[in-house]
Formats: structure tokens, C-alpha cells, sequence
């Protein structure tokens, strides 16, 4: 059976785009695939981090995905610092990939912005990471949002030449699946931008630990034009706020850009944004009444995430004993 990585960091409260960007993706592809996820605490730590708020949204993360229906018995659910094995391959890694391949990360340069001398050499290394996660599974596919692409790109080079540095073929190729309507949702404040845990406002991202009259309040906050909405796609061009509206409208709806725009056109965003808010709160208000659940008994947490790493380190553990040995690692 293909087996599926993903993982996402602990550094906040999950957002809608990450919802479905990735995890509602997960939860649909359980039936598929054999499924490991991740909540990246290893990554997180590449910035900056107070250690009771990484704990505090380790376990809420946990929560969220519990809450939108990723199932932990069946599947693995843990946090990566408790399987050494990922720190192990990523030495490796960073051994394999080029200097060359990181300098091309976008992602690096947006974090680091203009102090790049002062970031971490985590943050510079952290794609080595995101391959040793993915790949000490042999992980065939990994569902992610449209951001990670180039990331995902990277761990395929990073097998390829580990294979052919060492005449083997040990690592799949794990393939990108970018799925959805909404693989990009951009910020409610800025339709250029992409919503993301880190930005300052609260207002730029529908939380999933908001509860309806935060969402009600976000989404007639969300910004908008003056025209109505458009009726074909063409007329979306140059209206970024505009097309995020809908795409989030058609994802949550399990629809598409286009179902969004027959519904819609020629109404007025205030309309529009009525009938939106009413579906998001329908979407995420029982995960997010589940969540809360989940919340109040952290030791349950704790225990999925301790089962979660034992399963995982059956897996990579094999995983990790062959590149040692391909690598030329001595063990008595
Ligand atoms: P992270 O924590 O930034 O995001 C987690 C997942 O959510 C997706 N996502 C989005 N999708 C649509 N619109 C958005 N605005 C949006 N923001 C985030 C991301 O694409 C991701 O799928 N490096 C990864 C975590 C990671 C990982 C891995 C992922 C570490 N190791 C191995 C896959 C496989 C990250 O920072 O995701």
C-alpha cells in the first residue's frame, strides 16, 4: 500500500488554510493510504519559540487534527522530536543536498527577510528535515498546501542523488498532492498575501479555535472591492480579495471556482459574505466544539502522541538501519 507523510508545525493555532490546504486532505485520504502524520516541533524550533506556548500549541494542534477526523488508532498521529530517527536522517541529508539547492528555497528567503546573517542555520537546513521526515517512512505521497511545493521538490532530488551516490534504490520519489480548490488561501486583510500563522493580525485568518461570532466578525472585517461579483473567471483578474472569497466559498462547499461564480455573480460581497460565513461556521464550528473536548483532557493528547512516536519509530527504524549501513556506518 502507498504510505502518506505530512506534517505541520506546531507554531499556532491551525488557520483555514492549513484546514484545507492539508489537513482536511488527510482526513479523506485515510481510506487510500496507509497515513503518518506529523506535528513538526523540530521544525518550529527554526524560529524562535517560548516553550510553554510550543507545548501549548503542540497539544492544540493534536486537537485540531483529532477534532477534523484523523484517526490515530488506525493511522499514526505524533510529534517529531519524540522519533530521533528524523534528526538521524536529516544529518545525512545535509551530507547529500547541495548548498546550491538551498540557496533556490523561497521559503528561506521570506523568513529570513533581511537579516538573513542572524537566522538560524535551522532555518537554512530545514528542508533537509522536511525530506529526512518524509523519507525515513519511504513515504510514496505527501498532501500538502501549493507553499511546500518547491520543498517537496527538494526531497525528490535529495532521493534521487542519495540512490545514485550510492548505486541503490532505496527511496521512492515521494509525489506531491496538491488537492483541493483551495490549495493557496490567501489572507482576509490582503487577497496577495498568503494567510499564515504568523501574520501580526488576527483579522488576516479564520482560526480553527474561532467560534462563530469571531468567524461572523473576521468575514465582514475581510476586505473586499466595491464592484458586485464578477460572472465569468476573466472578471476576477486584478481582484485578488475577490477570488479568495470564492475559492475559500468553493472549498468549503466542495465545490469549485466555478460552481462559486455561477452562485454568485452579480451579488453584493455583503450578500455573498452572509452565505459564507453561515457555511464556515457550519464547517468548523463542530470541529471546533470537538476540539475543546479534546482540550480538557490533555493526558488523552499526550498518550496518542507517546503511542503515535512508538509506531512511527517501528517504521523508521528499519528505515534508518539500511541507509546506516549503505552509508558505510559500523555496527558491532
Ligand atoms: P505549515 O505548518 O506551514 O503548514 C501545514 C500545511 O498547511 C498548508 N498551508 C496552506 N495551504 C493552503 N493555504 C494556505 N494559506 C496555507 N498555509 C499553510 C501547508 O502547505 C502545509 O501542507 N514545512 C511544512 C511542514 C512539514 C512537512 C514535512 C509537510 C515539515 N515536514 C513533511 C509535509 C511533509 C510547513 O511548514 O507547513
Amino acid at each position: 500500500m502507498n504510505r502518506i507523510f505530512s506534517g505541520v508545525q506546531p507554531t499556532g493555532n491551525l488557520h483555514l488554510g492549513n484546514y484545507l490546504g492539508a489537513v482536511r486532505n488527510w482526513v479523506r485520504l485515510q481510506d487510500d493510504y496507509e497515513c503518518v502524520f506529523c506535528i513538526v516541533d523540530m521544525h518550529a524550533i527554526t524560529l524562535w519559540q517560548e516553550p510553554a506556548a510550543l507545548k501549548a500549541h503542540t497539544r492544540e494542534v493534536a486537537a485540531a487534527m483529532l477534532a477534523a477526523g484523523v484517526d490515530a488508532k488506525t493511522h499514526i498521529l505524533f510529534n517529531q522530536s519524540q522519533n530521533p530517527d528524523h534528526a538521524q536522517l536529516a544529518w545525512i541529508f545535509n551530507c547529500v543536498a547541495r548548498i546550491g539547492w538551498l540557496n533556490r528555497m523561497t521559503q528561506f528567503k521570506d523568513k529570513a527577510g533581511k537579516n538573513r546573517e542572524n537566522a538560524s542555520v535551522g532555518l537554512y537546513a530545514y528542508p533537509n528535515l522536511m525530506s529526512a521526515d518524509i523519507l525515513a517512512y519511504k513515504a510514496t505521497h505527501v498532501p500538502v498546501g501549493e507553499d511546500q511545493k518547491q520543498h517537496l521538490e527538494l526531497a525528490r532530488d535529495t532521493a534521487q542523488k542519495f540512490n545514485s551516490d550510492y548505486g541503490v534504490e532505496v527511496f521512492p520519489l515521494p509525489e506531491p498532492l496538491i488537492l483541493g480548490s483551495a490549495t493557496r488561501v490567501m489572507s482576509l486583510r490582503d487577497g496577495t498575501k498568503k494567510m499564515s500563522k504568523s501574520d501580526d493580525s488576527d483579522y488576516s485568518r479564520l482560526n480553527m479555535t474561532d467560534d462563530a461570532d469571531t468567524i461572523h466578525l473576521k468575514l465582514r472585517k475581510a476586505k473586499t472591492d466595491p464592484l458586485p461579483l464578477p460572472d465569468s473567471a476573466e472578471g476576477l483578474s486584478g481582484r485578488p480579495e475577490a477570488a479568495n472569497l470564492l475559492d475559500i466559498w468553493a472549498a468549503l462547499s466542495d465545490g469549485t471556482r466555478e460552481t462559486a461564480i455561477a452562485r454568485f455573480a452579480g451579488r453584493q460581497f455583503s450578500d455573498f459574505k452572509k452565505e459564507l460565513t453561515e457555511l464556515a461556521v457550519a464547517v468548523l464550528g463542530p470541529i471546533n466544539s470537538e476540539m475543546k473536548r479534546y482540550l480538557a483532557e490533555p493526558a488523552e493528547i499526550d498518550a496518542v502522541l507517546k503511542s503515535g512516536a512508538e509506531r512511527a519509530r517501528v517504521l523508521s527504524a528499519p528505515v534508518l538501519a539500511e541507509v546506516e549501513d549503505i552509508v558505510g556506518f559500523l555496527r558491532a
